[in-house]
């Protein structure tokens, strides 16, 4: 590699994310002035992808190492401009014998873009492929960027952050590794003992590893993770090059491993958790079969559209973070086929006067403008369609029928929907290993070799009725909610509506498939606007006090005078309905979503709840079916360790093991609905 005279000095902390600025060597080569180093050899980065890399991992032999697996995972060690990943996918696609699927995970502190990415392809074999990456290529923004490449077939885990702060939150098995980063003398964190380590740890039995760099330091940390080495000729004159297998995983292996063939699945419950679900194992052959006392989308998954947007908040917000990785998963798991007629918009516009959003301006910065920006009220009057509108944030976002995609889904190849079929418990044969699904009288309804519980607030009673309660499940809460669905040019100050809107309360274009699926006139717009929050247990508010309360919470969308003709009507029209459900959430607003201990052992492995989506069922249960896809399969998933952990339903039980020092106090229960403030739809 290129050699600058004198060491840049290395910074201590850890770096922040930072876009990055390529530059190059007088020759023209890709440079990186903070590093002090070329991104490739200079003979060429496809040849030394190639030769060092692919090679080095047993995949140009022929039958190449990754010939008759179902799935294939390759972890990189600095992305960079992509060419490894571009060789790799390209080598995948040339081997009859390759994968079912190739998963990629790239680890990249500081991303390029996507016209450096395209502009430094030089390779004709890669260009094709790298305009598809560049297509999709996502912002610098820290966490995992899902990209979905050949049909699925290809999946590229784009990891933005520090290597030494990303490899403990990783959950993934590898089975080749490339170690990419600039030369171990100039960018010693990438080549660390701890990072060799820490991503030895993620490595499956065999895997294979490639490196051009035969630094001393490297061999030994290599040696000590009980890696296997021998160095070999370097690329293009290079003196030399490594390659290693991994002996046996050390004892603080987490590795996953894969599944070897898709299975049966019973998932129970057919509104947005479970037909995410059963879509996310039926797309990866699995046979699953899905119970619901009523029927597709039949309970609160009726809803004709709601909002699936960006929770706007400092970036490593919690929720915020598990915002973007909702919508990222949200629009991968769109049918291609009916994607436009479910969507409606990629904005959501939210009234900035709110003093929750007015101090956002505080973190705005840290945001990409493809995720978040300020619209002063003449940009957001273009944005939203309507002539008056007060200045708003734009988030990324999306307004989608609800009901109609939720059918759409469970209808993927693979599924069996039945209807009318109330599970009262569930139980694990210990003899056929299979998971059961009772009714009332204990008679069997169905069987399989995993089960998803996705019955919102039903699924912390089946649990009980099955004796498979277990302490420190947080409650869920039950929030009734309405809204109605109403003719546009009935609601004079929202006529030209585009976009959706928020404020305290939301409105809505309806997309096509809602229309459809309501029966609607088609040739006239519709227009969804709520909701309410009412307190399960108390009567219902009337369809009046609701509309009262919606036309108040869209105020500073409804132009100077609501008032004046049509602006807002005093009461609800006549043409229309309105729509009223149930959100279960627990009390701080995250879903239970993640693996359930049925058992005592491993062999009772195999239940997995998908709860509590709250508000938030169309942000998060695209996501949920891929966290739990994912674990079942052994495939890397889809989130870093911590928002695992956040999310997952025994989480107050994690914390307590990750810090039992500093909760020696009793057990926090969830605090009660009446002390929180009321999650609102949309995702605040
Ligand atoms: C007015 C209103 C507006 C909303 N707006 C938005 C919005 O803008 N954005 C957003 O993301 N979310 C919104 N939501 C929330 C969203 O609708 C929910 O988060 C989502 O529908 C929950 O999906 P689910 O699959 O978890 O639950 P459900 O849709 O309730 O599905 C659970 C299913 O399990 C079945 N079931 C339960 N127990 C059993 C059993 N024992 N055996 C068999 N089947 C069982 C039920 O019949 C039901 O079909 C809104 C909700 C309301 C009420
Ligand atoms: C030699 S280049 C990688 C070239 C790349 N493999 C390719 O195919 O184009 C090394 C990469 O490591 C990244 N990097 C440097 N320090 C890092 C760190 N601490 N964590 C993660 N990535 C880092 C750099 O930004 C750079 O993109």
């Amino acid at each position: 590699m290129h050699r600058p005279a004198s060491t840049p000095e290395q910074p201590q902390e850890p770096p922040a994310l930072r876009a990055e600025t390529l530059q190059h060597t007088p020759q023209g080569q890709p440079y990186s002035a903070r590093y002090g180093d070329v991104y490739a050899s200079r003979s060429g980065a496809a040849g030394q992808a190639r030769a060092v890399f692919l090679q080095g991992c047993g995949l140009l032999e022929r039958p190449a190492a990754w010939c008759g697996l179902r799935q294939f995972v390759v972890l990189e060690a600095g992305f960079g401009l992509g060419t490894n990943f571009l060789a790799t996918w390209r080598a995948w696609r040339d081997d009859p014998q390759r994968p079912h699927r190739l998963h990629y995970v790239g680890i990249e502190l500081h991303p390029l873009s996507a016209p450096d990415l395209l502009r430094e392809c030089a390779d004709p074999q890669l260009a094709e492929l790298a305009r598809h990456l560049a297509a999709q290529w996502p912002a610098a923004l820290p966490g995992l960027h899902p990209v979905s490449l050949d049909g699925g077939s290809v999946q590229l885990l784009l990891a933005f952050g520090d290597i030494g702060q990303l490899l403990p939150r990783l959950r993934l098995g590898a089975d080749a590794v490339y170690l990419d980063g600039f030369a171990p003398a100039r960018n010693p964190r990438m080549w660390s003992r701890e990072a060799l380590l820490a991503l030895t740890g993620l490595c499956r039995p065999g895997a294979r590893l490639a490196t051009y760099s035969v630094a001393r330091p490297v061999r030994d940390a290599l040696d000590e993770a009980g890696w296997e080495w021998r160095k070999l000729p370097g690329y293009a004159g290079k003196a030399q090059r490594l390659q290693a297998r991994l002996r046996a995983p050390g004892a603080s292996s987490r590795a996953r491993s894969p599944r070897g063939a898709p299975g049966s699945a019973l998932v129970i419950g057919a509104g947005l958790a479970g037909a995410a679900c059963a879509q996310a194992l039926a797309g990866r052959g699995w046979q699953v079969r899905v119970l619901d006392d009523n029927g597709a989308a039949g309970a609160t998954s009726a809803l004709p559209a709601g909002l699936a947007h960006l929770r706007p908040a400092a970036l490593d917000e919690r929720l915020a973070r598990l915002s973007r990785s909702g919508l990222d998963w949200l629009r991968l798991a769109l049918p291609p086929q009916s994607a436009a007629a479910l969507l409606c918009g990629d904005a959501v516009l939210m009234a900035a006067q709110q003093p929750r959003l007015a101090a956002l301006h505080r973190h705005a910065q840290d945001w990409d403008a493809r995720w978040l920006r300020l619209l002063e009220p003449a940009q957001a009057a273009a944005a939203s369609g309507l002539a008056d509108a007060p200045r708003a944030w734009w988030t990324a976002g999306s307004v989608v029928a609800a009901g109609a995609l939720c059918r759409e889904w469970l209808r993927a190849e693979g599924i069996e929907l039945s209807a009318g079929r109330r599970v009262h418990a569930v139980r694990r044969d210990r003899a056929s290993r299979m998971w059961q699904a009772l009714d009332e009288q204990g008679a069997l309804l169905a069987q399989a070799e995993v089960c998803v519980l996705a019955c919102a607030a039903g699924g912390p009673q089946l649990l009980r009725a099955s004796g498979l309660d277990a302490p420190g499940i947080p409650t869920l809460h039950l929030q009734a909610g309405r809204g109605f669905l109403v003719a546009a040019d009935a609601l004079g100050a929202l006529r030209g509506l585009r976009a959706g809107v928020m404020s305290g309360c939301y409105a809505l274009p309806l997309p096509a498939a809602a229309v459809a699926a309501a029966a609607l006139d088609p040739e006239r717009r519709w227009l969804f606007v709520g909701a309410t929050y009412e307190h399960a247990g108390h009567p219902a508010w009337s369809q009046q006090q609701a509309w009262e309360h919606i036309g108040a919470g869209l105020r500073p969308w409804l132009g100077a005078d609501p008032g004046a003709a049509g602006g807002w009507p005093a009461h609800p029209p006549r043409q229309g309905w309105s729509f009223r459900g149930e959100r279960a959430g627990a009390a701080d607003r995250l879903p239970l979503v993640g693996d359930w201990p049925a058992g005592r052992d491993d062999t009772d492995r195999g239940l997995y709840l998908s709860l509590g989506m709250g508000s938030r069922g169309l942000l998060l249960s695209a996501l949920a079916a891929q966290c739990i896809a994912s674990d079942i399969e052994g495939e890397p998933a889809p989130l870093e360790d911590d928002l695992l952990q956040a999310v997952h339903p025994l989480r107050a039980a994690l914390r307590r093991r990750a810090a039992p020092a500093a909760d020696a106090t009793p057990r926090p229960g969830p605090a009660p609905a009446s002390r929180e403030p009321a999650p609102r739809d949309g995702g605040r």
